[in-house]
């Protein structure tokens, strides 16, 4: 757990333009200080990623909101009050302080209120919003350890703040609730079902559009550097083999495997989705030539998980993409 000293020497380094990892519920964030253009553009050096793909900025409090973004719509207010501090990304009006870098020249800004104790402490401490993707190269696994940051970005990051495991470990659910019927622009950690509660009916977009909108939606995405293979859990013996590692949801899968991941032993989604990305950093660091999966119940925070294994396999296998 990081202390003090470490929380007050990472505000001083994004109040100077300096890259913070640091821990979120969700996953590590590679964070930079959304007003400062050059501080933003190193997150898109670091991370290789492309110009296009905007970031989401986090704040310390739900109060912060519109103090910095101006009146909302009733919707967007109502998903703050209820979820934030929560897993939960809003898309609101980009403000003019907030550099057009920061959002990929969009118009609109995507903003969150991360459910961490470090996490907001240091950007209240930091005393300005912090734009932050997920800490990880682009198209690569997201951190749910601050090993996980280590390993991916290395010295690309001045300072990495140990916060320990996410709880979550998949990314927040990103909604644009500004027009009439909310929609739901990647699924995360926040389940629909828990939405559409203070919402009514949502619609869920279909993650294969191809739009830069949202390039944590592309095909391939979140993905380990070994090739991954979804196959129904009925299948999963048939496709055992030397060499070949697992990743199971509740059941140890029968077969000779080389390695094998059972996401949660009780069947439990929660668990299965906080433990997705550490165990495909461990089968990805396990030496197998391809990592066999099974998709999860397609309900709750699984919806996310089989998101994120279908993109995963889409990398390496386009034509079995969604
Ligand atoms: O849980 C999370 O959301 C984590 C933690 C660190 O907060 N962050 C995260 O950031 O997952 P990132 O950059 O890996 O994914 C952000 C997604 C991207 O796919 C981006 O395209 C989308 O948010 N996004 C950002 N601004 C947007 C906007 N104005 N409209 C639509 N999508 C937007
Ligand atoms: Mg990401």
């Amino acid at each position: 757990m990081p202390a003090d000293g470490d929380l007050g020497e990472a505000a001083a380094l994004l109040r100077t333009g300096g890259l913070v990892a640091f821990p979120t519920e969700t996953v590590y964030g590679l964070g930079a200080n959304a007003l400062d253009a050059r501080a933003t553009a190193r997150i898109f050096e670091a991370k290789q990623r492309p110009s296009f793909d905007p970031l989401i900025t986090h704040l310390a409090d739900a109060a912060d909101l519109e103090p910095l973004v101006g009146p909302v719509s009733p919707a967007v207010a109502a998903l703050a009050a209820r979820f934030w501090p929560g897993p939960l990304t809003l898309i609101v009006d980009r403000p003019e302080q907030i550099p057009p870098i920061v959002t990929s020249g969009l118009d609109s800004m995507a903003v969150r209120v991360p459910d961490q104790e470090h996490a907001r402490r240091l950007i209240a401490a930091a005393g300005v919003p912090v734009a932050a993707p997920s800490a990880n190269r682009f198209g690569q696994l997201s951190p749910t350890r601050a090993e996980h940051v280590v390993h991916g970005l290395g010295t690309a990051v001045d300072l990495v703040l140990d916060g320990g495991p996410s709880r979550c470990g998949i990314e927040s659910t990103i909604v644009d609730a500004r027009g009439e019927r909310p929609v739901v622009l990647r699924l995360g950690a926040l389940p629909v079902e828990e939405l559409e509660k203070v919402t009514g009916p949502v619609t869920v977009r279909p993650g294969n559009s191809g739009q830069p909108v949202a390039p944590g939606t592309l095909a391939a995405h979140y993905a380990p550097r070994t090739p991954l293979r979804l196959v129904p859990g009925a299948e999963l013996a048939d496709a055992a083999g030397a060499g070949r590692g697992c990743l199971a949801f509740r059941d140890r899968p029968a077969g000779a495997w080389t390695a094998v991941e059972v996401l949660s032993a009780a069947g439990d989604l929660t668990e299965a989705a906080a433990r997705l990305f550490d165990a495909l950093h461990r089968l990805d660091a396990a030496g197998v030539v391809e990592i066999v999966a099974e998709p999860v119940p397609e309900m709750g925070v699984g919806r996310a998980v089989n998101d994120r294994l279908r993109r995963a396999a889409a990398t390496w296998h386009p034509a079995s993409g969604d």
